[in-house]
């Protein structure tokens, strides 16, 4: 099999990428070892940038984005048992858009294949060859079990963190960096319509948690447990109870509402980064060459920025010869990577308890927050990042 792009991974990196491309008259090939069932129903984020929102739109996929979406114009933290609201724009003159990965997933797949797009599903790859020259191919077993080939010009590697693109960089050129934290989010998805109009970020001195949604009866929420938690081990009453716990108000009647819990998962809590993201012919993208914890919900975003970069150095490739693009992808990307890397460790380190923190940094944690809903640059600071910085 040949064609001009050869993408491993149709998670939102791989499948926005290909869409790109077919925009721009490339052609690509998706190939994933996972159905397009488990593809599409996967819980994971729930929050879109601004300037990535713009990107769907313009790429003909913000319709229903737009009309089943939440806009939102602010986060409350909470912390001490009082609120603070951060105006988004306000402070920044851009919102976000609380539009879940799974639908990004279903309307990609959707469009790709009424576009005449190949999406192999339950097609693992398991091979990246020849990268360093001018044919590189991926081997890979077809839903059939049959051995095959995918011949290409360049391959893109969209296969997440535990897929085979990383490790198929030589050794002697990679680098990589990371950040293990002593917790994880257990994440509910509930049939109760949200307890709040906006999201709310708690801090409490039993563990962070978070209040976000999918829709007006459906409430996605997450709670800070031990990193070695098993979810046998959380009752739904108790989630409800511990949540109510971490998201009291001191002085309010303000109160979580429960309902049927659908889907209990945990998310270990990592960040990491590759260097460099392309080496010959191969080009990592999205969370198969970076992790970020998810308490800035920068994840989707930054594999989405990814392909966006990448789209445009290809398009400039093909369309006018000019290499530019593809030779600065890795710089420019691990630019935005590197910012919000720390962005997502310092929501992190600002809103978790560290069960290692001494009462000095405690007290400091307490200080930061209240620096930031007191204080509006401070606050400016957290809704840039928060809501996805152009120039970076
Ligand atoms: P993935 O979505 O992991 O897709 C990779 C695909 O490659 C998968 O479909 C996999 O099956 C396939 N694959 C792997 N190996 C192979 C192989 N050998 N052959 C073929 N296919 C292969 N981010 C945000 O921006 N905002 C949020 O609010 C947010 N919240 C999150 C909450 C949770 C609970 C979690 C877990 C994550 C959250 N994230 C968030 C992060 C976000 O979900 C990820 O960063 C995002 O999925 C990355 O997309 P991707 O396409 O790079 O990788
Ligand atoms: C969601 C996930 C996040 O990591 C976050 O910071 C905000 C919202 C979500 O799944 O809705």
């Amino acid at each position: 099999m040949r064609t001009t792009v050869g993408i491993i991974g149709a998670g939102p990196a791989g499948l926005f990428l290909s869409h790109l491309l077919h925009q721009r008259g490339i052609e690509s090939v998706v190939l994933e070892r996972r159905d397009r069932d488990y593809c599409e129903r996967r819980q994971r984020a729930g929050v879109v940038e601004h300037g990535v929102a713009e990107a769907l739109r313009e790429s003909g996929l913000g319709e229903r984005m737009d009309r089943e979406g939440f806009r939102h114009d602010g986060i409350e933290l909470r912390f001490e048992g009082r609120g603070h609201r951060i105006d988004f724009p306000g402070l920044t003159g851009r919102h976000v858009m609380i539009w879940a990965q799974t639908e990004i997933v279903k309307d990609l797949i959707a469009r790709r294949l009424s576009d005449g797009g190949r999406i192999l599903f339950e097609a693992e790859a398991t091979a990246i060859e020849g990268i360093d020259g001018e044919h590189p191919r991926v081997r890979f077993a077809s839903a059939e079990g049959a051995e095959e080939t995918l011949e290409c010009d360049y391959v893109v590697a969209c296969d997440g963190f535990h897929g085979i693109g990383r490790s198929s960089l030589p050794e002697e050129v990679v680098r990589t960096y990371d950040k293990v934290y002593p917790f994880a989010w257990l994440g509910i998805l509930a049939d109760v319509p949200p307890s709040c109009d906006e999201l709310i970020y708690a801090r409490h001195d039993r563990g962070f948690a978070l209040h976000s949604m999918r829709s007006e009866s459906v409430s996605r929420l997450y709670l800070q447990v031990p990193a070695d938690t098993d979810t046998a081990d959380w009752s739904d009453d108790r989630i409800w109870s511990e949540l109510a716990t971490r998201f009291e108000l001191a002085d309010s009647a303000w109160k979580l509402d429960t309902g049927p819990i659908t889907d209990k998962s945990i998310t270990p809590m990592r960040s990491f980064v590759t260097e460099p993201m392309r080496h010959g012919n191969l080009f990592l993208a999205g969370d198969s060459a970076h992790i970020v914890p998810p308490t800035g919900a920068k994840g989707l975003n930054l594999a989405m920025r990814d392909v966006m970069l990448l789209a445009e150095g290809l398009d400039a490739w093909y369309a006018r010869g000019e290499a530019s693009g593809l030779d600065s992808y890795s710089e420019q990307a691990l630019r935005r990577v590197w910012r919000a890397e720390h962005f997502s460790y310092w929501m992190t380190s600002l809103m978790h308890t560290d069960p290692a923190a001494t009462e000095f940094e405690h007290r400091l944690q307490q200080s930061h927050l209240e620096h930031i809903a007191a204080c509006e640059p401070a606050a400016a600071a957290l809704a840039e990042n928060y809501t996805g910085l152009p120039h970076v």
